[in-house]
């Protein structure tokens, strides 16, 4: 039998994207813990570059899970990180083979789906853990840990809020591929904020919802709105090219480092690609370049969910796309005090309750500038060396996002845009078939 605390663990990538690689690259980080042994993906170039960043045989590159599935199981674990709506049928191949996975989010798009998916889960009894990587931040994580102390009391109340900045939702969710929900299956809450609704659940644990109400909408990216001189493609026929904060020029062309993974899909198989490549790729078709008004996008820019706990303490989300920051703040209020802070500040703030004080309170500022906070605050470098953890010895750390901690986020979510879609109608939240 292995020793797993010296052997690396082994993985297949199955969807060699964006999202894999930043996982997957642990390995070459980080050798004797990770070692990417296959890979399987339908887009031959994706295949190929993780072939050569990773070292894959050849015969362990394959089109798809069935190709995959049909060799047994060939490593301990697969890192899954295909697209939001694949996630159910390209996992469950593999689970039933008995592969332990890293899955990214959402691990479901609906609740039926996330339920079958529990289900195979649980016959096989795979060890999964979702992408939540903001758990991992040293922000949250520490938050988290503070919370853990004690040091605010009990909860009476938490605020969060996301802000996605325009060119963030310009990019996803109305020229990209999280902006139209018939297509993608995913609305903007499911696919851009279960991130955080999962860190409220996580915060406000052991308490889990009891109702849930939400409302929300489509405000600006529209064709209503759209300028009346304004063309379709902004580099091809649009006479607000260079005014427009929104053209695809000034947002792209002008800064082609921003968001290249998306705005530059098309290409990135291309070495140095050069600025004339980007004008062709904008000349060929490339969506990017399509008038923020004229998308076809119909996912919401804007959300507020209101939450009740069982513990009595209520919580609010807002979601609100097209700031010029992008932003996440938070503020906790417990019987002995607040906390309050922005990810992006990389420290917070408690306040305690102090009638001795002369200003009533006292504060403690915690910063943590000083951490790593590559990749969404830290969180995807800590989220991957977790998983290989847990993997290695079953423990699941303060942070662990192993898959039946993250069932309430996912549901919450489910029913909060049920609410929107019901006009902002009260849904009951039940956790009882899930044995909590
Ligand atoms: N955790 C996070 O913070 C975070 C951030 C961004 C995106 N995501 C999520 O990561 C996932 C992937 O996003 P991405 O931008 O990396 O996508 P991507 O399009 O770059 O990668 C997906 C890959 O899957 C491949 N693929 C398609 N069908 C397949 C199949 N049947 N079998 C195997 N591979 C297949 C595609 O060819 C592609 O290479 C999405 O679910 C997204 O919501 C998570």
């Amino acid at each position: 039998m292995r020793d797993p605390a010296e052997k690396p663990v082994t993985a297949v990538i199955v969807g060699g994207g964006h999202r894999s690689v930043t996982y997957a690259d642990y390995s070459l980080a980080a050798p004797a813990a990770l070692k990417i042994v296959g890979v399987a993906d339908p887009n031959p170039e994706r295949r190929e570059m993780c072939r050569k960043r990773y070292g894959i045989p050849a015969e362990n590159c394959f089109n798809d899970t069935t190709e995959l599935a049909s060799r047994g199981r060939i490593a301990d674990a697969v890192i899954n990180g295909t697209m939001d709506h694949l996630h159910y049928e390209t996992s469950v191949p593999m689970l039933k083979l008995g592969y332990d996975m890293l899955l990214e989010k959402p691990f479901a798009v609906s609740k039926e789906e996330m339920d079958a998916l529990l289900r195979v889960i649980a016959a096989n009894g795979n060890r999964v853990m979702v992408c939540h990587v903001l758990r991992y931040a040293p922000f949250y994580r520490s938050v988290k840990e503070k919370l853990l102390s004690g040091a605010l009391g009990d909860i009476i109340n938490i605020q969060m809020a996301e802000h996605v900045s325009y060119h963030h939702l310009s990019t996803s969710y109305v020229r990209g591929k999280w902006a139209n929900s018939d297509i993608c299956k995913t609305s903007m809450l499911l696919a851009k904020s279960c991130h955080d609704v999962d860190l409220m659940m996580w915060l406000m644990q052991p308490t889990l919802p009891t109702a849930v109400s939400s409302e929300g909408g489509l405000f600006q990216f529209k064709p209503e709105n759209a300028p009346a001189n304004a063309g379709t493609r902004c580099t091809i026929d649009c006479p607000l090219v260079d005014s427009c904060r929104y053209s695809a020029k000034n947002l792209y062309l002008m800064h082609p480092t921003r968001w290249e993974c998306y705005a530059w899909a098309d290409i990135e198989h291309k070495e140095n690609i050069t600025d004339q490549d980007r004008i062709d790729s904008f000349n060929n078709g490339n969506p990017y370049n399509r008038c923020i008004y004229k998308c076809g996008n119909n996912v919401v820019d804007h959300q507020s969910v209101l939450i009740g706990f069982a513990s009595g303490a209520t919580g609010t989300f807002n979601m609100v796309g097209g700031t010029a920051k992008s932003m996440r703040k938070l503020h906790i209020t417990g019987t002995l005090g607040e906390l309050y802070g922005v990810l992006d500040d990389n420290k917070y703030t408690i306040s305690r309750i102090s009638a001795l004080a002369e200003s009533g309170f006292e504060d403690e500022v915690i910063d943590l500038s000083c951490e790593n906070t590559r990749g969404h605050g830290g969180g995807d470098e800590a989220l991957i060396a977790d998983f290989v953890t847990y993997l290695r010895t079953g423990k699941q750390s303060v942070s662990c996002t192993a898959i039946e901690n993250s069932i309430a986020g996912h549901l919450t979510v489910f029913l909060a845009d049920k609410s929107r879609e019901e006009g902002g109608r009260l849904q009951t939240v039940d956790f009882g078939q899930y044995g909590f």
